[in-house]
């Protein structure tokens, strides 16, 4: 079913974690039970529209979850896929040692073969591996409330990067103007706050007038659909762009700097965002317009030496072809859907995360 999982559908809001009152936000994308039993994801499909809450039991139902895009943005599914392995923690309470991680590792793959693109996903999922290996042989009930307790601890560290990266690079922003940003880096991606989005916010505690330009990012239409919802529900003065209109008002001059977030960025700062991401950046580029990224550490993936080596996601055509449920273009004409693009280092001006800012060729230096 392309709608995805079937959950149970709640409009009362979920337990809030800690990480809540860190994002000040009175939403989150993601939510683990006190009693760890179910997760919560806010039905991002639905927004700006209706506001509700998906209720999810099983490691499976989040990895559809992920997959369905009830929940996206590279931390943001970083933390569901850390809840959802504490799902399987609690489901697999009465195994012994070997029982347990043959689950663990199960579930894990079901996860990470939800999405291929962010690597907050797989790190996510090997953190929590990890530790279930170094804890295999205690008790099934200790086990289970280890791994909720990492899931919380992803989230909450998440959140404290995007707080730190936002001081960081709103040192960068502008002190009035617009901003330019392509999809949804914002709390809706993100453990609360946003990394992108995040930085604007910083920049704006701080005093600066900045008002926002959000592409809107097709087909999925974050930036119309999310950023713009959280960004007013913030006050924050932001106007929609259909993706083709930002060349025209940076030749205009309008537009002081280009902020984004990323999926995966490699060794050499190559950046995979949102598909749309490497047109902004020729653009920016060719109009002398600095272009940020921010990101937290999870998404640096060293591991991969340069963008031709990122995987992109290839999504349904049907995505691109139907608009609010009505098909745009002849039957049997098949759209293109590549998911994201990646954006060459050398477009970049500088990336931002929580262990502070690098010039993109010099990002393996904050790894300490
Ligand atoms: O397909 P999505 O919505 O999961 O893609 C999200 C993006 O590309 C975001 O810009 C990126 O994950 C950064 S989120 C902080």
């Amino acid at each position: 079913d392309a709608r995805g999982p079937h959950p149970m559908s709640s409009t009362v809001s979920p337990p809030w974690s800690p990480a809540l009152a860190l994002s000040g936000a009175s939403y989150s994308a993601a939510e683990l039970s006190p009693e760890g039993d179910q997760v919560f994801l806010l039905e991002q499909r639905e927004l700006p529209g209706v506001e509700r809450y998906v209720t999810l039991g099983t490691a499976a139902e989040v990895a559809e979850g992920i997959r369905a895009m009830v929940v996206r943005g590279a931390p943001a599914i970083g933390i569901a896929a850390a809840y959802g392995m504490a799902l399987a923690a609690r489901a697999a309470q009465t195994e012994d040692a070997e029982g347990y991680l043959a689950a663990m590792r199960q579930a894990g793959a079901i996860l990470d073969a939800a999405r291929p693109t962010a690597v907050n996903l797989s790190w996510a999922v090997r953190r929590a591996l990890a530790l279930a290996a170094s804890h295999a042989h205690q008790g099934g009930a200790e086990r289970a409330e280890a791994m909720a307790a990492l899931g919380r601890a992803i989230h909450r560290d998440d959140v404290e990067a995007c707080r730190a990266m936002g001081r960081l690079g709103a040192a960068h922003m502008p002190d009035e103007g617009a901003v330019l940003t392509h999809c949804n880096a914002g709390a809706l991606a993100t453990g609360g706050y946003g990394t992108a989005l995040g930085v604007i916010r910083a920049a704006i505690e701080a005093g600066k007038r900045i008002r926002v330009l959000a592409d809107e990012t097709r087909p999925y239409l974050q930036g119309a659909r999310l950023t713009a919802w959280e960004l007013q529900k913030d006050g924050v003065n932001v106007e929609v762009l259909a993706d083709s209109m930002a060349g025209w008002l940076m030749q205009r001059g309008e537009i002081k700097a280009v902020v984004v977030g990323a999926d995966r960025i490699a060794r050499n700062g190559d950046v995979a965002n949102k598909i749309g991401t490497y047109a902004v950046a020729c653009l920016a580029k060719h109009h002398g317009i600095p272009f940020y990224v921010a990101a937290p550490w999870s998404t640096v993936d060293l591991a991969t030496p340069d963008g031709s080596a990122i995987p992109i996601e290839e999504r349904s055509s049907e995505e691109v072809a139907v608009i609010g449920g009505k098909r745009m273009m002849p039957e049997g004409v098949r759209a293109r859907h590549p998911a994201f693009d990646v954006t060459p280092a050398a477009l970049v001006t500088a990336i931002f995360t929580e262990r502070g800012a690098a010039a993109p060729g010099e990002i393996a230096r904050l790894a300490g």
